[in-house]
């Protein structure tokens, strides 16, 4: 049996060795942005996994664009520099793709760590001024952001652009964007949550055409060989919120102009929304994306068992899946993976004489 799992992908020009993502996961553990031992281990751990495209978390191109305290930016040298750190590590010991998700918080940001009660910053707190397409909190007890002017959209998009020329000079092998979770591009997107009535709110296609701009810029900077991507909302599960519908006219959009692949996850536009809980509750909406769209399509969500994922993938589902809470709890979800499916993996050469294939009668020595 051929496992479709671990068949070879080509994104843009990068050859992966399976179609399995680490989905990004904020660690909440930097210092202003700046990256530190803990992202060394963990995405170091995590480019071990099996997986071929690891996803570094929402990485914030502004300070004021990071959701807590402790996340993860690259607006400044400091940043760079840890990153980089980081980045030559993962590359030298590991031996999945490096991609990294670049973001703004927008409403949802000057918020807690989760463990500190993932609610906005109070007063004691050190807090920040947001920004959201309108004025409308997130939820209650939210900050309400202040509606951004066109020199905060011109400031945004600079700051993706140069957030993305930064992550290519540090050696990422792919750049994905974050259009989902309710953070300022998903919330651009969301009638609920944009309920502007100039020309960058309204319609679908109004409220397409800031995110779009911050996309061009990006793509203007990112070569062509080069993976862009974006992780966007198949479904606010609200009503009167973004519906599957408006996820293949983004995805459209997206690939038109130039995205190279799409993830599809969805829910967090606001605090209220419950996002579904069931085993790949976002493939559906995937596969809907991948066959209207004819873009390469990953998806995440409920994702835990390796038969679950390569029948998502035999079955067109999806081209590619990411796991997040699977791969903490198991590291080496990609190994076990291949073994269940009887295919190969890259493993360190350290940890060579953990591969099955090489159990039976071998030798232990040292
Ligand atoms: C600790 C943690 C941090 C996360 N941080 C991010 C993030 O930085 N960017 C993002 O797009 N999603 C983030 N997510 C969502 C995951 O990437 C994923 O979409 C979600 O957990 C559903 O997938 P799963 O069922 O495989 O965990 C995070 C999830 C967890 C558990």
């Amino acid at each position: 049996m051929t496992s479709a799992l671990f068949s070879p992908i080509k994104l843009a020009d990068l050859q992966l060795a399976n179609r399995i993502a680490v989905s990004p996961m904020c660690q909440y553990s930097a210092n202003d942005g700046v990256a530190d031992d803990w992202h060394m281990t963990h995405l170091g751990m995590l480019a071990n996994s099996g997986a071929s495209f690891l996803v570094v978390e929402a990485t914030h191109v502004e300070r004021h664009g990071r959701i807590t305290h402790g996340c993860l930016g690259l607006y400044s040298d400091a940043c760079e520099a840890a990153l980089q750190r980081v980045v030559n590590h993962c590359h030298r010991i590991g031996k999945a793709k490096l991609a990294i998700q670049l973001a703004h918080a927008g409403r949802k940001a000057s918020a807690q760590r989760p463990w500190e009660g993932g609610k906005a910053l109070s007063e004691a707190e050190d807090p920040w001024p947001t920004i959201g397409p309108s004025a409308l909190p997130f939820g209650p007890g939210w900050h309400a952001p202040r509606v951004a002017t066109e020199a905060d959209m011109a400031r945004v998009r600079t700051a993706f652009a140069d957030a993305a020329k930064r992550a290519l000079r540090i050696g990422f092998d792919a750049v994905e964007l974050h259009f989902a979770h309710g953070y300022l591009l998903h919330s651009w997107l969301s009638p609920l949550a944009n309920k502007r009535n100039d020309e960058w709110g309204g319609s679908l296609a109004s409220r397409l055409r800031f995110p779009l701009d911050v996309v061009r810029a990006v793509r203007a900077v990112v070569p062509r060989g080069v993976p862009l991507g974006a992780r966007i909302t198949g479904s606010d599960w609200a009503n009167g919120g973004l519906t599957p519908d408006d996820a293949v006219t983004l995805g459209k959009a997206l690939k038109d102009v130039g995205l190279d692949y799409i993830d599809v996850s969805s829910g967090g536009a606001t605090a209220e929304i419950r996002t579904p809980t069931s085993p790949g509750y976002n493939a559906p909406i995937a596969e809907r994306l991948r066959r209207e769209t004819g873009i390469v399509v990953r998806t995440v969500g409920m994702i835990t068992t390796a038969k679950q994922a390569e029948a998502i993938v035999t079955e067109g589902k999806a081209d590619m899946v990411a796991l997040a809470r699977a791969f903490l709890d198991n590291p080496h979800w990609g190994w076990h993976a291949a073994q269940a499916l009887s295919a190969d993996v890259a493993r360190p050469v350290q940890y060579q004489r953990s591969a099955p294939k090489l159990w039976p009668g071998a030798a232990l020595r040292g």
